[in-house]
């Protein structure tokens, strides 16, 4: 954090973006950061890294360090690295797909094992996002008052129906992260 003296506010966070491999990660972060979307699936490999710079309010700039890691490295041993010193996150799954939110525990199992913030160790604010919204959601059955139980007992700050295709709720998502994360700071 930087503080001028006409109490100009900047803030830089880091912020992880994991679930299953093709859920929407990469797709979700090019739209934010530069409101584009393709249909061409390029999995990623290791991590990739993403800079959005959000004018919060005319005294705050929010700049956000976006850590697009690989759905792979869930089977790898590199996430305790990747996760250090991130204050939030967003986890993803595909609404097609239902084994992609049975991982979902799974990585929020994951980052809070290996990330805290503050002197009393806690777990950092996480997002949770259904993403490809767009493509209808018969596979999945959940309806919003179980998704708000399942955050609830997850200990998710909240969840966002998505879409990368159609610029759905991401930039809405994003906001109310760090919302809870400069409550935090
Ligand atoms: P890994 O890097 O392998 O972990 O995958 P990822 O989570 O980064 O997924 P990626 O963004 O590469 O998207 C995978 C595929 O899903 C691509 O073909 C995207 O075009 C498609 N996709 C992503 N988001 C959406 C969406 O909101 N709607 C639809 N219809 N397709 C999407
Ligand atoms: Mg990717």
């Amino acid at each position: 954090q930087d503080n001028d003296d006409e109490g100009y506010n900047e803030y830089l966070y880091k912020i992880l973006v994991v679930g299953d491999i093709g859920t929407g990660k990469t797709s979700i972060i090019k739209r934010f950061v530069h409101n584009i979307f393709s249909m061409h699936y390029k999995s990623t490999i290791g991590v990739d890294f993403a800079l959005k710079v959000i004018n919060w309010d005319p005294k705050t700039e929010v700049r956000l360090q976006l850590w697009d890691i690989a759905g792979q490295e869930r089977f790898g041993s590199m996430t305790r690295v990747y996760y250090k010193e991130a204050v939030g996150a967003m986890i993803t799954f595909d609404v097609t797909r239902m084994s992609t939110f049975e991982a979902v525990a799974k990585w929020k199992a994951d980052i809070d094992s290996k990330v805290t913030y503050g002197p009393d160790d806690k777990p950092i604010p996480v997002v949770l996002l259904a993403n490809k919204c767009d493509l209808g959601k018969d596979a999945f059955v959940k309806t919003a008052n179980d998704m708000d139980k399942y955050c609830k007992d997850h200990n998710f700050i909240g969840w966002f129906e998505t879409s990368a295709k159609d610029n759905m709720n991401i930039e809405k998502a994003a906001r109310f992260l760090v919302e809870h994360i400069l409550k935090n700071d």
